[in-house]
Protein backbone atom coordinates (compact mmCIF):
# COMPACT_ATOMS: atom_id res chain seq x y z
CA UNK A 1 0.00 0.00 0.00
CA UNK A 2 1.21 3.51 -0.90
CA UNK A 3 1.87 5.39 2.16
CA UNK A 4 3.58 8.41 0.83
CA UNK A 5 2.38 10.24 4.23
CA UNK A 6 4.08 8.70 6.53
CA UNK A 7 7.33 8.03 4.34
CA UNK A 8 7.35 5.14 4.80
CA UNK A 9 6.33 3.73 1.36
CA UNK A 10 7.57 -0.07 1.08
CA UNK A 11 9.26 0.53 -2.22
CA UNK A 12 11.10 3.13 -1.27
CA UNK A 13 12.08 1.89 1.80
CA UNK A 14 16.27 1.33 1.86
CA UNK A 15 17.64 -1.78 2.66
CA UNK A 16 18.30 -0.91 6.20
CA UNK A 17 14.81 0.08 7.28
CA UNK A 18 13.92 -3.23 5.02
CA UNK A 19 16.38 -5.66 6.20
CA UNK A 20 17.71 -4.19 9.51
CA UNK A 21 15.05 -2.78 11.35
CA UNK A 22 12.48 -5.12 11.70
CA UNK A 23 16.04 -7.22 13.42
CA UNK A 24 16.45 -4.66 15.34
CA UNK A 25 13.01 -4.21 16.93
CA UNK A 26 12.32 -7.42 16.84
CA UNK A 27 15.43 -7.93 19.49
CA UNK A 28 15.06 -4.77 21.57
CA UNK A 29 11.07 -4.82 22.10
CA UNK A 30 11.11 -8.21 23.48
CA UNK A 31 13.76 -7.42 26.12
CA UNK A 32 12.69 -8.76 29.38
CA UNK A 33 12.12 -5.19 30.96
CA UNK A 34 9.95 -4.50 28.01
CA UNK A 35 7.81 -7.48 28.07
CA UNK A 36 7.23 -6.99 31.92
CA UNK A 37 5.21 -3.38 31.19
CA UNK A 38 3.25 -5.09 28.34
CA UNK A 39 1.98 -7.51 30.71
CA UNK A 40 0.59 -4.79 32.42
CA UNK A 41 -1.03 -3.30 29.33
CA UNK A 42 -1.58 -6.06 27.00
CA UNK A 43 -3.68 -9.14 28.54
CA UNK A 44 -6.72 -6.11 29.32
CA UNK A 45 -7.55 -6.22 25.14
CA UNK A 46 -11.08 -7.46 24.89
CA UNK A 47 -13.38 -8.34 21.94
CA UNK A 48 -12.42 -7.37 18.58
CA UNK A 49 -8.45 -5.80 19.25
CA UNK A 50 -6.34 -3.40 16.56
CA UNK A 51 -3.02 -3.55 16.88
CA UNK A 52 -1.31 -0.25 16.03
CA UNK A 53 1.61 -0.62 14.25
CA UNK A 54 1.95 -4.89 14.96
CA UNK A 55 5.37 -4.70 14.10
CA UNK A 56 6.31 -8.37 14.64
CA UNK A 57 3.80 -9.88 16.36
CA UNK A 58 5.75 -9.41 19.91
CA UNK A 59 1.96 -9.08 21.84
CA UNK A 60 0.48 -11.81 20.53
CA UNK A 61 1.54 -14.43 23.73
CA UNK A 62 0.21 -11.93 25.98
CA UNK A 63 -3.36 -11.40 24.97
CA UNK A 64 -5.79 -13.33 27.08
CA UNK A 65 -7.97 -15.99 24.80
CA UNK A 66 -10.96 -15.52 27.03
CA UNK A 67 -11.08 -12.08 26.32
CA UNK A 68 -9.99 -11.39 22.68
CA UNK A 69 -12.23 -12.54 19.98
CA UNK A 70 -9.78 -11.24 17.14
CA UNK A 71 -6.97 -9.36 16.43
CA UNK A 72 -6.64 -7.06 13.58
CA UNK A 73 -3.34 -4.67 12.61
CA UNK A 74 -1.67 -2.38 10.45
CA UNK A 75 2.19 -1.97 9.74
CA UNK A 76 3.76 -0.51 6.60
CA UNK A 77 6.81 -2.78 7.50
CA UNK A 78 6.33 -6.46 4.95
CA UNK A 79 8.88 -7.89 7.19
CA UNK A 80 7.36 -7.24 10.58
CA UNK A 81 3.86 -8.01 9.11
CA UNK A 82 5.54 -11.27 8.30
CA UNK A 83 6.52 -12.26 11.86
CA UNK A 84 3.19 -10.73 13.30
CA UNK A 85 1.68 -13.30 11.17
CA UNK A 86 3.74 -16.51 12.04
CA UNK A 87 3.47 -14.88 15.67
CA UNK A 88 -0.16 -14.60 15.55
CA UNK A 89 -0.43 -18.63 13.89
CA UNK A 90 1.55 -19.99 16.52
CA UNK A 91 -0.99 -18.42 19.11
CA UNK A 92 -3.92 -19.66 17.47
CA UNK A 93 -5.13 -16.51 17.06
CA UNK A 94 -7.67 -15.12 14.69
CA UNK A 95 -6.16 -12.14 12.75
CA UNK A 96 -5.99 -9.68 9.98
CA UNK A 97 -2.50 -8.10 9.45
CA UNK A 98 -2.60 -5.05 6.89
CA UNK A 99 0.10 -3.57 5.61
CA UNK A 100 -1.24 0.19 6.33
CA UNK A 101 -0.50 3.25 8.57
CA UNK A 102 -2.02 4.18 11.65
CA UNK A 103 -2.62 7.52 10.26
CA UNK A 104 -5.45 6.42 7.73
CA UNK A 105 -6.77 2.90 8.69
CA UNK A 106 -8.40 1.09 6.34
CA UNK A 107 -11.18 0.40 8.84
CA UNK A 108 -14.86 1.60 9.64
CA UNK A 109 -16.11 3.69 12.23
CA UNK A 110 -17.13 1.96 15.57
CA UNK A 111 -15.46 -0.86 14.43
CA UNK A 112 -13.16 -2.17 17.62
CA UNK A 113 -13.35 -3.28 21.60
CA UNK A 114 -10.01 -2.38 22.32
CA UNK A 115 -7.51 -0.73 19.97
CA UNK A 116 -4.08 -1.24 21.18
CA UNK A 117 -0.64 0.78 20.80
CA UNK A 118 2.77 0.09 22.40
CA UNK A 119 5.74 0.95 21.37
CA UNK A 120 4.12 2.67 17.48
CA UNK A 121 3.48 6.25 18.53
CA UNK A 122 7.07 7.26 18.82
CA UNK A 123 7.46 5.97 15.39
CA UNK A 124 4.46 7.32 13.28
CA UNK A 125 4.32 10.42 11.26
CA UNK A 126 1.32 12.20 12.14
CA UNK A 127 0.92 11.30 16.30
CA UNK A 128 -2.57 13.21 16.48
CA UNK A 129 -3.70 11.98 13.07
CA UNK A 130 -2.88 8.42 14.33
CA UNK A 131 -4.66 9.24 17.53
CA UNK A 132 -8.02 10.18 15.44
CA UNK A 133 -8.20 7.53 13.23
CA UNK A 134 -8.21 5.36 16.47
CA UNK A 135 -10.95 7.18 18.02
CA UNK A 136 -12.50 6.55 14.86
CA UNK A 137 -12.32 3.36 14.93
CA UNK A 138 -13.00 2.65 18.15
CA UNK A 139 -16.76 1.79 19.10
CA UNK A 140 -18.60 4.35 21.74
CA UNK A 141 -17.59 2.50 25.43
CA UNK A 142 -14.37 1.33 23.53
CA UNK A 143 -10.78 1.34 24.78
CA UNK A 144 -7.46 2.57 23.97
CA UNK A 145 -4.64 0.19 25.88
CA UNK A 146 -1.42 2.03 25.40
CA UNK A 147 2.23 1.51 26.45
CA UNK A 148 4.68 4.08 25.20
CA UNK A 149 8.16 5.44 25.00
CA UNK A 150 9.20 8.76 25.22
CA UNK A 151 9.90 12.33 26.49
CA UNK A 152 11.54 11.81 29.90
CA UNK A 153 10.33 14.16 32.48
CA UNK A 154 13.89 15.15 34.28
CA UNK A 155 16.25 17.68 32.73
CA UNK A 156 19.24 15.38 32.57
CA UNK A 157 17.74 12.53 30.47
CA UNK A 158 15.62 15.14 28.34
CA UNK A 159 18.69 16.89 27.03
CA UNK A 160 19.91 13.94 26.33
CA UNK A 161 17.13 12.64 24.17
CA UNK A 162 17.09 15.71 22.31
CA UNK A 163 20.70 15.34 21.24
CA UNK A 164 20.37 11.81 20.77
CA UNK A 165 17.49 11.82 18.60
CA UNK A 166 18.47 13.70 15.05
CA UNK A 167 21.06 10.25 15.10
CA UNK A 168 18.96 8.00 16.35
CA UNK A 169 15.97 8.58 14.24
CA UNK A 170 17.31 7.13 11.01
CA UNK A 171 18.79 4.25 12.58
CA UNK A 172 15.67 3.01 14.16
CA UNK A 173 12.94 3.44 11.67
CA UNK A 174 11.82 6.81 12.29
CA UNK A 175 11.51 6.54 16.37
CA UNK A 176 11.75 9.58 18.43
CA UNK A 177 12.49 9.98 21.53
CA UNK A 178 11.55 13.44 22.51
CA UNK A 179 7.51 13.19 22.08
CA UNK A 180 4.80 13.46 24.49
CA UNK A 181 3.05 10.32 25.17
CA UNK A 182 -0.19 10.25 27.63
CA UNK A 183 0.01 14.11 27.39
CA UNK A 184 -0.68 13.43 23.23
CA UNK A 185 -3.43 11.35 24.07
CA UNK A 186 -5.48 14.00 26.27
CA UNK A 187 -4.58 16.57 23.83
CA UNK A 188 -6.23 14.17 20.72
CA UNK A 189 -10.03 14.27 23.16
CA UNK A 190 -9.25 10.61 25.10
CA UNK A 191 -10.41 10.52 28.43
CA UNK A 192 -7.23 8.84 30.56
CA UNK A 193 -8.91 6.66 33.12
CA UNK A 194 -5.47 4.76 34.45
CA UNK A 195 -2.41 5.81 34.12
CA UNK A 196 0.95 4.57 35.26
CA UNK A 197 4.56 5.58 33.66
CA UNK A 198 8.25 5.46 35.05
CA UNK A 199 11.49 4.72 33.68
CA UNK A 200 12.19 1.23 32.62
CA UNK A 201 15.26 -1.18 34.23
CA UNK A 202 18.06 -2.31 32.80
CA UNK A 203 17.42 0.68 29.97
CA UNK A 204 19.36 4.21 29.07
CA UNK A 205 16.99 6.73 30.17
CA UNK A 206 17.25 8.24 27.32
CA UNK A 207 14.87 5.43 25.88
CA UNK A 208 13.37 4.13 29.18
CA UNK A 209 10.56 6.86 30.06
CA UNK A 210 7.06 4.60 29.70
CA UNK A 211 3.62 5.47 30.32
CA UNK A 212 1.02 3.17 29.94
CA UNK A 213 -2.20 3.15 30.73
CA UNK A 214 -6.62 3.05 29.27
CA UNK A 215 -7.79 6.05 27.43
CA UNK A 216 -11.95 6.20 26.34
CA UNK A 217 -12.89 7.97 23.88
C1 LIG B 1 9.23 -0.06 17.84
S1 LIG B 1 8.19 -0.87 16.73
C2 LIG B 1 6.90 -1.50 17.80
C3 LIG B 1 6.16 -2.64 17.21
C4 LIG B 1 5.04 -3.21 18.08
N1 LIG B 1 3.97 -2.25 18.27
C5 LIG B 1 5.56 -3.67 19.41
O1 LIG B 1 5.09 -3.20 20.44
O2 LIG B 1 6.45 -4.55 19.42
C6 LIG B 1 7.40 0.49 15.88
C7 LIG B 1 6.41 0.00 14.85
O3 LIG B 1 5.72 1.10 14.28
C8 LIG B 1 5.54 0.80 12.90
N2 LIG B 1 5.21 2.05 12.21
C9 LIG B 1 6.03 2.99 11.72
N3 LIG B 1 5.30 3.97 11.13
C10 LIG B 1 4.01 3.63 11.27
C11 LIG B 1 2.78 4.22 10.87
N4 LIG B 1 2.76 5.41 10.25
N5 LIG B 1 1.64 3.59 11.18
C12 LIG B 1 1.65 2.41 11.84
N6 LIG B 1 2.77 1.79 12.24
C13 LIG B 1 3.94 2.40 11.96
C14 LIG B 1 6.86 0.17 12.51
O4 LIG B 1 6.80 -0.52 11.29
C15 LIG B 1 7.08 -0.75 13.70
O5 LIG B 1 6.44 -1.98 13.54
Amino acid sequence: MACRRSGCYPGQMGLWDRYAVPRLIGFACAQKPVMERRRHVVPRAKGLVLELGAGGGINFPLYDPCRVTRVEGVDPSPGLLGRAREAAKAEGIDFDMREGVAEALPFDHDRFDTVLVTFTLCSVQDQMQSLAEARRVLKPGGQLLFLEHGAAPDPGPAQWQRRIEPVWKPIAGGCHLTRPIAGAIAQAGFTIAEQDQGYMRKTPKFMGWTEWGVAHI
